[in-house]
């Protein structure tokens, strides 16, 4: 079982169609809003350890502002190139705090 921690105030996360750089439990976290869904993967990209948090979104997607990979934001797995992948972790809603599972 991993552990709950908060990664920040509901109203400090992003907007829709936004990403940002956070962090919670030693973990750098890129928190994404698609649709007013929000998700969190592992901040540093496996290719160089670019920012993914200071990307973009395209689609239900994050895109490393270094060189342009592509991570899918629910399954972690890149979609450009193939055979990568970043940590995703569960996140929820607790008053108004977003919560992160770590671990
Ligand atoms: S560091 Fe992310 S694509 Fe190169």
């Amino acid at each position: 079982m991993g552990q709950w921690v908060r990664l920040c105030g509901v109203a400090e996360a992003p907007k829709p169609g936004a990403v940002m750089e956070t962090g919670a439990g030693g973990r750098e976290m890129c928190l994404a809003n698609v649709g007013g869904e929000l998700s969190a993967v592992d901040n540093l990209c496996p290719h160089r350890q670019g920012p993914l948090g200071q990307g973009w979104l395209e689609g239900a997607a994050v895109v490393c502002p270094w060189h342009s990979w592509v991570f899918d934001l629910k399954t972690g797995e890149s979609q450009y190139p193939v055979h990568e992948r970043v940590d995703v972790f569960p996140v929820r809603i607790e008053g108004d705090s977003v919560m992160v599972e770590i671990g």
